[in-house]
Order: structure tokens, then sequence, then C-alpha cells
């Protein structure tokens, strides 16, 4: 039978009231309500007692310990409120998210920057009306070199600079040049024929800053009835411009091409002195050796023999044809100064140039 006294009652009240306080954290407090409110509690095992008491003392009994139960219930809520409060202002700062922090997004990449360059080259030529031809990089012996006019003789064919294909009867080897691309056109497609073709190309070249053996190139070439000379320079020009600029300056230089009669070299106004350094000493430059100009490619119009072997009347025919190094126009274009950069792969390099090569 529990002490049922206002004393004993007012101590339940006062105890339970010292446990809440003391407790900090919902789980203490958790805690504190169990002894002070749970089934083995004092006050309720105390309210479970009214009933052995007489009759007469059970009604004042019973109000004193429902007073005492309501106290502790109030005490409770009262400390509950104040703890998940003071815990939710402790999660706020400890939980906080800065959502002004900078964001660690996964590095994107690139294309690569010749890839990207022949993009653009044929974008220029597309935009013309012309089309986009291919060929393969393992290239007959024929098409590389005997269709374009170049003779067993030529230096060019020496396996110095080219890499032939085992067994070498095979006569297939990694292609020179687009230059056979030009052949397959003709052979393959209706006349007119207006095509660029942009493409992978091998020579046994050492690698250093301005030599790789796999490089690459876009070849263009135009056969229609009444083509001049006149035609290639006008191409030539639009197109550097779309390249490099309508400032930009071209002149042509004679000079041998066995697929080309007349044949020339196709130079760009130097891009880092603009001619400046001609004839000036004191502003000497060592992009163009003070020349003023920089090779970019080749040109010509197109020889009635390549035309010929094509089988095609030379009488109503004729044709014009440039090739030029994807890696050089690159190198000029953005000032990619070392060619190594552009096959060692870092993407670092393809990042300083993107955007750029558009
Ligand atoms: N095939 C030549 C080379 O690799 C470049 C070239 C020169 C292509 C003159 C042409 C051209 O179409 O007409 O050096």
């Amino acid at each position: 039978m529990s002490d049922l006294s206002q004393e004993a009652v007012d101590g339940l009240v006062a105890q339970a009231l010292e446990a809440f306080a003391a407790a900090n954290t919902t789980t203490e407090l958790k805690a504190a309500r169990l002894a002070h409110l749970g089934d083995k509690a004092p006050v309720v095992l105390a309210n479970k007692s009214l009933g052995e008491l007489p009759k007469e003392d059970r009604r004042e009994a019973g109000q004193r310990i429902g007073q005492a139960r309501a106290a502790i219930n109030a005490a409770f809520a009262a400390r509950e409120a104040e703890i998940s409060a003071a815990e939710l202002a402790q999660a706020l700062v400890a939980e906080r998210v800065d959502v002004t922090l900078p964001v660690e997004v996964a590095p994107a990449g690139a294309p690569h920057p010749i890839t990207a360059l022949m993009d653009l080259v044929s974008d220029a030529f597309v935009a013309m009306g012309w089309e986009i031809a291919e060929g393969p990089e393992a290239e007959g012996e024929w098409l590389n070199f005997d269709a374009l006019n170049i003779g067993p003789d030529h230096p060019a064919r020496a396996t110095s600079d080219t890499l032939f294909i085992d067994p070498i009867d095979n006569h297939l080897l990694l292609r020179t040049h687009t230059s056979p691309v030009q052949i397959r056109s003709l052979l393959s497609r209706p006349l007119p024929v207006y095509i660029i073709c942009p493409g992978k190309t091998y020579r046994a070249d050492e690698f250093d800053a301005t030599h790789v053996p796999v490089f690459h190139q876009f070849e263009g070439l135009a056969v229609d009835k009444g083509i001049t000379l006149a035609n290639l320079r006008g191409s030539l020009d639009r197109f550097a411009q779309a390249m490099f600029g309508d400032e930009i300056r071209t002149r042509m230089r004679p000079h041998y091409f066995p697929f080309t009669e007349p044949s020339a070299e196709v130079d760009l106004q130097c891009f880092v002195c603009h001619g400046e350094s001609v004839g000036n000493p004191d502003k000497p430059c060592r992009t163009c050796k003070s020349e003023g100009w920089i090779e970019w490619g080749g040109c010509g119009v197109v020889n009635p023999r390549v035309l010929a072997a094509c089988g095609i009347d030379t009488d109503v025919y004729s044709g014009f044809a440039f090739g030029m190094g994807v890696e050089r126009t690159l190198m000029f274009r953005n000032n990619a100064a070392d060619m190594r950069d552009m096959v060692e792969g870092d993407v670092r390099f393809s990042r300083s140039l993107k955007g750029a090569a558009r």
C-alpha cells in the first residue's frame, strides 16, 4: 500500500520534476518519463492502490493523485517541448547545407581539336554545296600513286617514306595522303564531282614537334565542265576566310605535283607578323622567318592524266584539287605550337582549345 499523504505525493511530484529538468536529450527524457509516468511509476502505482483505501478516504486521495499526475504530465510536456526545440535548433546548425558552395562536377571532356577542326572544314565546304568523301586508310598502291601520276620511280614511293603492309606483293600501303580519295570519288560518283575528304594519313616520319607519323589531311576536288585556275583561287580564298577570318590573305606560288598541272603551293599571310617583318630587320618574325607568308598546302588544276585514268573525257571536263595538313591548319589557327600535344591525348589540351575550333 502506497503512502498517499499529501507530503508523500508532493515528494513524487518533486522527484519527477527534478528528473525531467535533469534530462537534456529526448532519450534521457524518455527514460525519465518511463520512471515517473510509466506503468511502474510511483504515482501510477499509487493511483492503482486507491481501491485499497477505505471508501471515505478515496475521493480526497484520488484528487491528490490526479493533481499530482496532471502536474507531472504538464512538466513532462513542457520539458519535451523545450528539448525538441533545442534539438531542432542544434540540428539546423549542424546539418546546415550551404547551397552556395561550389559543386564538384565530374570533369567534362572535349572533342579532340583535330576532330573539331575536320568537322569545321567539312562544314565550310558543305555550306558551299560540296559533299564529304571517304576512303580507307589501308590503300591500294595504284590508287595512292599510279592513278595520281606518281610513277614507279617517284621519290615519294620510296619505302623510307611509305609504310607498306606485308606482304609487299599485295601492293597495299597506309595511304601517304588523302589524294587517293580523288580517284575513288571519280571512279564511283557521277560528274560533276565536288568533294572534300578529311582523314588520317601515314608516313614513316620521325616523331618531333613538327612531324608525326600519323597525321591528318583534307583533300578537295572539283571536276566539272569549264573549271579553271580562277575557280581554285576563289574557292581557296573563301575557304581561308572561313578558317581564319575575313582579313586573311593568301597567295599561290608555282610548284610541282604529279597530279596537278599547273600546280601551286598556297601560302597564308603570317598570322604572327602579318607581313610586317618583311624587309624590316628590327622586327624579325620567327614564325615565317621574316618571309611574311607560311606554307599551308598544295593545289592545282587536275592533271588530265589523272582524269583519263578515271575514264573521264578531258575535252569536256576539267578540275582543280588541293590538299592541306589538318595539324598545320590547327597550328596556325589556334597557335598550337607543338604537334606532339595533338597526339598525346591529354584532355587539358583539348579543353584549352575547346570553343577555339569553332
Ligand atoms: N597530296 C599532297 C601531299 O600530300 C597534297 C596535295 C597537293 C594535294 C596538291 C592536292 C594537290 O590535291 O592538288 O603533299
